[in-house]
């Protein structure tokens, strides 16, 4: 009998641990992948776009939750960015209560979206507020930071061995339980803190803070800021009027990359820090949040915190130049652009293509649930959902066509725009083609431009003559572009005829619409509906304010 039953258990364990596999190859832990400095989020082996949306800060309740998933539905949204709050997750030192991560995965999971949880633990907008009270009330064990006049400031010290060990431990503990019940592959990344840093005073002006502030700068610092000056050189020698901030970035990155680095362990999902961002221009100390992950420690950071695989930036900057210069500012070589934050307003809602344009793997608007927790200005009585269209009209363009996207932005074959303030026209490369985007320009009309810039366009060469045209508020067309030699030997001439023209090698090249297909993606595949032509066509693509998706075919007369 004994040995039947053993039998069993040995078989069930078998099936189990087969089952296991099966769910394993299918559902292959999500990470970061890179090629020639373009990126891409893997979901289930293949490039995945996370159209995402965050919702308010104390919204991931069961009590709060209905008033998520309705908002989450109407914006088409592939993902949920929703909170894990430390206070709720480990009430008393080492009793970790896991009912709030079981109760939002099996929620996603009937809702068919993924999760990015964000840990709210040691930092929360550079504030210690989502400590467990048990942390709280012992602020001379759980130190926070001191500012010059020796006074405790509302933020967490960096160098809190105690809260160090404490966020190890709580962080480990829930990548654990994620690993053990999330074999689907609901969450698809994890943010490790949140908004990062100090409000109010530069760094932390401990005695022991001041002790290593006046040491030499560690080798890796030097290394990654690429300082020359001697080891010897202490912080305020070698970084002068930034010293604080750098050396509170330095402190931060360390303890976040010793958590970031433990739950990885445990593990392996994609991490990331979201910044409270400088202004891009001109961001001098004081001005911003000191110590989070700001364009100007980028290397810091990088060189601390390893295990991080992406800086993010939450931009809450409303204006053209400051956003554009942020998402260059964060799509680097080493390291994948990506924006967790972002205000989903109608000027604003173009820049998902900007973004896009530099290969942004995931974008995600803040405070988009129906709890009014946050702004409840944008959720007016009599049009509740007004506050979430700019982002459900992106998300119902590009959502059913986010695989083909991510895949042809990781091939580096798609280009996308948002559209400037007084720059009507803006010019992409794709080899022998140009594609022009305009804005505001009617039938055979000059382009002067939308009355609000609300303008974007995404195109991508599908083969040497085949391009997939979508976007909203925009014209698209193409010219000749010759050859790179061609055009190297300067000879090219732009004609000015109704069908975009150059003259190349010393004759004129006509665009030839071959065929241009409007269709609609249905199960992630391009679905032909008809063949524009004439009025349709005659002028360019024109890309007004329906979904559209185009396939177009070209030659040259
Ligand atoms: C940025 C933070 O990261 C969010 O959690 C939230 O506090 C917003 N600011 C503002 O509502």
């Amino acid at each position: 009998m004994k040995a039947l039953i053993a039998a069993a258990l040995v078989a069930a364990c078998a099936a189990g641990l087969a089952a296991q596999a099966r769910q394993a190859e299918k559902h292959p832990v999500p990470r970061i992948v890179q090629n020639n400095g373009r990126y891409a989020l893997m979901v289930d082996g293949e490039p995945f776009l996370m159209l995402g949306a965050q919702s308010n800060n104390s919204s991931d309740w069961p009590a709060t939750l209905p008033k998520v998933w309705p908002a989450i539905e109407y914006l088409h949204a592939n993902t949920l960015e929703t909170p894990i709050y430390w206070e709720q997750f480990e009430p008393k030192p080492g009793q970790f209560d896991y009912t709030a991560v079981d109760t939002i995965l099996a929620q996603a999971r009937a809702h068919h979206v993924h999760l990015v949880l964000l840990w709210f633990g040691t930092w929360k907008n550079g504030s210690q507020h989502y400590m467990p009270e048990w942390m709280k009330l012992n602020p001379d064990r759980y130190a926070h930071v001191v500012n010059k006049g020796g006074e405790r400031v509302d933020s967490p010290s960096p160098f809190a061995q105690a809260s160090l060990e404490a966020d190890i431990h709580a962080f480990t503990a829930f990548m654990q339980h994620l690993k053990a019940v999330d074999s689907e592959r609901t969450v698809l990344m994890v943010q490790v803190e949140n908004e990062t840093g100090t409000w109010g005073t530069l760094r932390d002006y401990s005695p022991e803070a001041n002790k290593l502030f006046a040491a030499p700068v560690p080798d890796d610092v030097l290394k990654a800021m690429n300082k020359t000056a001697s080891s010897g050189g202490s912080w305020a020698d070698v970084f002068g009027p930034e010293s604080d901030v750098c050396f509170h970035a330095w402190a931060i990155a360390r303890y976040v990359g010793q958590v970031a680095a433990a739950g990885k362990a445990v593990y392996p999902l994609p991490l990331y820090v979201n910044a409270a961002l400088r202004d891009p221009f001109k961001g001098a100390p004081g001005t911003y949040e000191s110590g989070g992950p700001t364009d100007n420690v980028f290397p810091i950071w990088k060189a601390e915190a390893p295990a991080i695989d992406i800086l993010a930036p939450d931009i809450y900057i409303l204006e053209t130049p400051g956003y554009l210069k942020v998402i260059e500012l964060y799509h680097r070589p080493d390291n994948a652009l990506f924006i967790p934050e972002t205000a989903g307003t109608t000027r604003t809602a173009r820049f998902l293509f900007a973004a896009l344009g530099l290969q942004a793997i995931g974008y995600s608007p803040f405070g988009l649930d129906y709890t009014r927790t946050n702004h409840p200005e944008r959720m007016a009585p009599n049009a509740p959902d007004a506050f979430l269209d700019p982002t459900a009209r992106n998300y119902k363009l590009l959502g059913p066509m986010m695989r083909d996207v991510a895949r042809l932005n990781f091939e580096g074959k798609l280009q996308a725009v948002a559209e400037v303030e007084n720059q009507p026209t803006q010019t992409l490369h794709f080899g022998v083609w140009d594609a022009i985007v305009s804005f505001g320009g009617g039938r055979g009309g000059v382009a002067k431009g939308n009355a609000e810039p609300i303008g974007r366009a995404l195109v991508a060469q599908l083969a040497d003559n085949q391009f997939l045209v979508t976007g909203y508020d925009c014209r698209v067309d193409f010219r000749p572009a010759g050859t790179a030699q061609q055009q190297e030997a300067g000879q090219i001439v732009i004609g000015t005829d109704q069908a975009p023209s150059a003259l190349i090698d010393g004759k004129w090249l006509h665009r030839q619409f071959l065929r241009v297909e409007e269709g609609a993606y249905e199960n992630g595949a391009f679905k032909f509906q008809r063949i524009l032509n004439g009025d349709q066509t005659d002028w360019g693509l024109d890309l007004g304010s329906e979904p559209k998706v185009l396939r177009v075919s070209l030659a040259v007369y």
